[in-house]
């Protein structure tokens, strides 16, 4: 059977556009990766002579007309979305443009509590009145909202416009999404997916389905997270008849850089082009490969694979690894990165490995891997013992939903204060506090300061675990409204 051709329209527009040879007498400064200091290296001028701009021929994200329209008419044609289109400043900017296009001031809207901090920046500046959904939690892993959870609020609240969920989550676990969008749509409310690390699942089973497959309005993804696309590429895809296409392009528009960068969507056309290139015998070769780490791994004996009993789905390209005696994860990770392996994210419990949707010409070996993590030395002189600190998204409360104490235009105009933080419970916090990765707010602007937050945030400290947000933190003060 002949190959089928894959088209890569940006690449085939930026090629022309270096064979003419041209003179950049235009921005970037750089000039085609030949003005710079010596310092720089060779392959960084390689890779700034593919940063060009709006030249005739090179088309304008803005307003496509040419090789980016086609390369965006394919990427909707591999999804099978109504309209697709890429982002250059990741699925931040994605979900920005889904919130504000589809939200006015005042709509309510059930959002699952630990959705990304662009999701919680989106809702603010929507001036949204957001209900938060608990996710289920597993071994402080959040899985997502269940069906019921959504079943009942929407029983509760007549009015609600939007769901807004993530799916998977950043372990590549999820709920079923099939019956919550199907409930959603009979009642004519709009569901959003932030779905940023499953832009592969398109390839197929054994990738969970798709939030765009499954029927979700608009859905972004993060590009760059699992396929071989640059840092801040993302897709943005709308699907139903419900969206206000308008709007989105139009907040699209507003949101992203009136220079968008070339180098980005070029990767965002090849990234698409290796997905729709993606065959049942490369899906055969990369779970082989994955069967035999986790194999690997099974006989190890310090480590552990985690296996959820509460997700509905497993992305592959997840691995979850513990310390069968309780090592935390960012002593975890420090072992491992002294061997050279730098891991996507550590908790208090796990270490997270994002693995690459291979190919088998590819050099990317697990046996490497498997030689690196043989080096490393377990016994190390002070090992902590983990005991988990109670996660504040544990759904052992009876309340599935919770709200913001105050509304978004009030925190502009209150007053604030400094409080340490053992002192913190039962104030309304004046700060939003990130642990980075993942970037999922464990205190929210505006929310009551619970007991377990606290617990959850003295703990992470003391790990050093990376905190965004949070002035004071590092002297364990907190900034609460007065
Ligand atoms: C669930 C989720 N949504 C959105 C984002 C933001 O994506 P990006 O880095 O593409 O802006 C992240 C980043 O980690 C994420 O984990």
């Amino acid at each position: 059977m002949a190959e089928k051709i894959i088209k890569v329209p940006i690449l085939d527009m930026l090629e022309k556009h270096r064979n003419k040879k041209s003179i950049s007498m235009h921005v970037p400064g750089h000039k085609n990766g030949v003005v710079l200091p010596i310092e720089a290296p060779r392959s960084f001028s390689s890779v700034l002579s593919w940063d060009v701009t709006e030249l005739a021929g090179l088309d304008d994200l803005h307003e496509p007309e040419e090789g980016i329209k086609e390369a965006e008419a394919l990427l909707a044609k591999f999804y099978q979305t109504k309209k697709s289109y890429f982002l250059v400043n990741g699925t931040t900017v994605g979900n920005l443009a889904m919130i504000l296009a589809s939200i006015e001031p005042g709509d309510k809207v059930l959002v699952q509590r630990n959705c990304h901090k662009s999701v919680m920046n989106g809702l603010k500046l929507a001036k949204a009145n957001p209900i938060f959904l608990t996710p289920v939690i597993e071994s402080d892993i959040s899985i997502g909202v269940p069906y019921e959870t959504i079943y009942n609020s929407l029983n509760d609240h007549l009015d609600v416009k939007a769901i807004i969920l993530t799916y998977p989550n950043y372990y590549g676990l999820g709920v079923d999404l099939a019956s919550i969008i199907k409930r959603a749509h009979k009642k004519g409310i709009l569901v959003l997916v932030d779905e940023a690390h499953g832009a592969h699942f398109a390839a197929g089973a054994p990738f969970p389905p798709s939030a765009v497959n499954l029927g979700a309005d608009i859905v972004v993804h993060s590009a760059h997270k699992t396929l071989p696309a640059m840092t801040m590429g993302s897709y943005l895809h709308i699907n139903s008849e419900l969206v206000n296409q308008e709007r989105v392009e139009g907040y699209l528009r507003m949101l992203q850089s009136s220079s968008p960068s070339y180098p980005i969507m070029m990767s965002l056309d090849l990234a698409r082009a290796y997905l729709e290139s993606y065959s049942e015998k490369d899906k055969e070769y990369l779970i082989e490969q994955i069967e035999s780490f986790k194999q690997y791994l099974r006989r190890h004996e310090e480590l552990c694979i985690f296996e959820s009993e509460n997700s509905d789905i497993q992305d592959p390209l997840k691995l979850v690894l513990y310390h069968k005696n309780g090592m935390s994860g960012f002593e975890l990770q420090k072992l491992m990165e002294q061997a050279g392996i730098y891991s996507e994210l550590t908790d208090e419990l796990h270490v997270l490995l994002v693995l690459p949707l291979l190919k088998k010409s590819q050099p990317y070996s697990v046996d490497d891997i498997i030689q690196r993590l043989e080096r490393i030395n377990w016994i190390t002189g002070e090992q902590t013992r983990i005991s988990l600190a109670s996660n504040p998204l544990k759904n052992k409360q009876q309340h599935m939903e919770s709200v913001l104490a105050i509304s978004y235009e009030e925190m502009d105009i209150m007053p604030r204060k400094r409080i340490s933080l053992a002192h913190a419970c039962g104030e309304i916090s004046a700060e939003t506090i990130v642990p980075y990765p993942p970037g999922i707010p464990l205190i929210q602007k505006g929310e009551i300061i619970t007991y377990d937050m606290v617990q959850k945030c003295t703990s992470l400290l003391t790990q050093g675990a990376k905190i965004q947000g949070g002035v004071y933190l590092k002297q364990q003060q907190i900034e609460v409204f007065v």
